[in-house]
């Protein structure tokens, strides 16, 4: 699939929470171009865990600006994050010992999910936290 192209239509209108997804989306970006470039097993899976790692790490800043705010979908927005996470380790489980998961696949699948997740959920909490103050 090709790459994920950031444009304005990404954007929460908090800087840092933008910041982070446009980090998102490189390493993403990263991991594919690993791909295409037919890398070894341990350059991809160190491309994969970067990306991993990072995502556990922009969850978990999101999740504490949110809850700090008293974002009404907060839990609801915390449980699409929760599953995501479960079935993205549950995946790269799968991967690791070589059995049925296909690196495109993961790839793929955590792309489209991160696209998605920003224009669809994550925008929603811009406006809130705007009227708090947090920009
Ligand atoms: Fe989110």
């Amino acid at each position: 699939m090709p790459p994920i192209v950031w444009s304005g239509d990404f954007s929460v209108k908090v800087a840092e929470l933008d910041a982070q997804h446009k980090s998102l989306v490189e390493l993403a970006n990263a991991l594919e171009e690993s791909i295409g470039n037919k890398n070894k097993r341990e350059v991809l899976k160190a491309a994969l865990d970067r990306l991993l790692d990072y995502i556990a790490f922009h969850f978990g800043s999101e999740e504490a600006l949110l809850q700090k705010y008293g974002y009404p979908e907060e839990k609801r927005h915390k449980k699409e994050h929760d599953e995501f996470s479960w079935k993205v380790l549950n995946m790269r489980g799968k991967w690791s010992i070589g059995e049925e998961v296909q690196i495109t696949e993961l790839h793929d699948f955590l792309s489209d999910w991160i696209k998605n997740h920003i224009l669809f959920a994550d925008k929603k909490y811009g406006q809130f936290l705007n009227s708090k103050g947090v920009h």
